[in-house]
């Protein structure tokens, strides 16, 4: 009862637009901090195996990663996680090949402190990095996977993300985005969750109370798109192209570009 009333507290409150999204964003960071302070605290808590595994440095690379790259042997593969929280999710090896695994997460500083506090280290600590900055951080067209896993709702401007993500894989890769579909509804807008990620009569789409943006015609413009949902999850799977556009009025400008689409689109 008290969540649903919260969930509509939060509906109401925060039916605006994705500038004020930007604006809130910085505030919204210490709702994500504690969230990982307990975590590391409790080792995981419920979710202790996945803790175990995450700072395993043998952990093996998941099946859903090694079928996309399916790598020679004896060849090394790039793969970025972007907003990787404290500890990747990834698995570290992928025996007969080297995994150049790269974590970034705008948080990264804060949870390198947390790990230091409790005197524990990971086995590939995370770089900073917001993930509309991408592209200062890799060269376009070097990656050959680029993943992000629960956590393009959490951003500012997850056009802007998608479009880096796409830039910096190499032809043929893949980019991969897994969420809780419509997450920032789920979570009545509370913290960082602002975003929705959801499917309109089969179509993925972007969206948030009073604007939507038609994501995956964007991205079908940039190579093989594939969506499926799962047990409340979307997984976005996007085999780069060779040459592809990806539509310059929502992805140079970041936000206020957004802004405009979507209010054009209206
Ligand atoms: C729920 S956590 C998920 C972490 C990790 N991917 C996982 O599945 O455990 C969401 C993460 O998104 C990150 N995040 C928030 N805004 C971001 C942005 N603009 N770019 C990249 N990551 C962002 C947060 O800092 C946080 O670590």
């Amino acid at each position: 009862m008290l969540h649903t009333v919260k969930r509509l507290i939060n509906y109401l409150l925060f039916t605006k637009k994705p500038a004020w999204v930007a604006r809130n964003w910085s505030g919204a960071t210490d709702h994500e901090v504690a969230y990982w302070n307990t975590w590391v605290a409790d080792d995981g808590g419920k979710y202790a195996e996945d803790f175990k595994d995450r700072l395993n440095p043998n952990f093996p690379l998941q099946d859903q990663f090694t079928a996309l790259l399916n790598a020679p042997e004896g060849t090394e593969v790039t793969i970025v996680d972007v907003g990787a929280g404290p500890c990747t999710y990834i698995g570290k090896v992928y025996p007969g090949r080297t995994v150049n695994l790269i974590p970034v997460d705008p948080l990264a500083d804060q949870y390198a402190e947390i790990w230091s506090k409790n005197g524990l280290t990971v086995p590939i600590p995370t770089r900073k990095c917001m993930g509309e900055d991408l592209r200062s951080m890799f060269e376009d067209h070097t990656a050959n996977l680029v993943y992000s896993r629960n956590a393009l709702d959490h951003a500012i401007d997850p056009i802007k993300i998608i479009r880096g993500m796409i830039a910096i894989c190499k032809p043929g890769g893949h980019v991969l985005i897994d969420l809780e579909e419509n997450e920032g509804q789920n979570e009545g807008y509370a913290g960082l969750h602002q975003w929705n990620f959801g499917r309109e009569k089969g179509d993925l789409i972007l969206w948030r109370p009073g604007f939507k943006v038609p994501l995956g015609q964007f991205m079908s413009q940039c190579g093989d798109l594939n969506v499926t949902g799962r047990d409340g999850w979307i997984s976005i799977c996007l085999r780069v192209g060779e040459s592809w556009t990806f539509p310059t009025e929502v992805s140079s400008a970041g936000t206020s570009s957004l802004v405009k689409y979507a209010e054009d689109l209206a």
